[in-house]
């Protein structure tokens, strides 16, 4: 029988660094990768630019059915328009947070996500990915660091790209968009019950991405 396609999955909450560790999985393994928490953003801008309060669930939900999406490297184009930037602001991130609640709209991007899947293998990032997206990964990692580490995190990156930061005000909303992800009735984040938690606050990225591929090599000695 053939093996199915691999995946291995990387939740945790914003800022954890589990989109930079994942991406380099991904490159360092030769597989595909997912941001998933990217289509939720572009959800939140497509909305936004329809004129579509986030907090219609139908509305919502028709948009993305309705959205043509082309990921291409490190680009994302919606609708023929480049919006690798305009996802990744602050705003966007919260609009994500908020869209996502919607049950209607996880479920149109369900297949999109399983799309991602081909050989030789996946990496995907995002809240749900070991729990609900892909309940069988092969490797499920949550990747979480406290609260001030991942709000200076933020701080720091948003300094370094000469943009203004207000560290109390970063972590202020990322308390927000923790409580609203971990506590929704749809796919909310949480550690899967075989998933292995990875604790940041005292690991680089470089240590970070050594502890997945070493569990990833111990999945494959295992299974060999
Ligand atoms: O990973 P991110 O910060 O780009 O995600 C933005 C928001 O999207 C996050 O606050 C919650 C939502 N999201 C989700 O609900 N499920 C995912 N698999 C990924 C992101």
């Amino acid at each position: 029988m053939n093996k199915p396609i691999p995946v291995i999955a990387i939740d945790g909450p914003s800022a954890s660094g589990k989109g930079t560790v994942a991406q380099r999985v991904a490159t360092h393994l030769g597989f595909h990768y997912l941001d998933s928490g990217a289509l939720y953003r572009i959800v939140a801008l497509a909305s936004q630019q329809a004129g579509i309060a986030w907090s219609d669930a139908e509305a919502v939900a028709m948009c993305a059915k309705q959205l043509s999406l082309r990921f291409e490297n490190e680009q994302v184009w919606l609708n023929d328009q480049d919006v690798s930037e305009a996802i990744r602001s602050e705003a966007m991130g919260k609009g994500a947070s908020q869209v996502a609640v919607h049950q209607a709209l996880r479920q149109v991007l369900s297949s999109v996500q399983h799309d991602f899947r081909q050989v030789p293998g996946l990496v995907a990032d995002g809240r749900d990915m070991g729990t609900v997206i892909f309940p069988d990964a092969v490797l499920k990692i949550f990747l979480t660091a406290s609260t001030e580490v991942r709000a200076q995190r933020r701080y720091q990156q948003l300094l370094a790209k000469q943009q203004a930061a207000d560290y109390q005000a970063i972590l202020q909303d990322l308390l927000e968009r923790d409580a609203r992800d971990k506590n929704r009735a749809s796919a909310p984040l949480l550690m899967a019950k075989d998933g292995i938690l990875l604790e940041t606050d005292h690991l680089s990225i470089v240590e970070a991405v050594e502890r997945v591929l070493e569990n990833y090599q111990r999945f494959i000695q295992f299974s060999a």
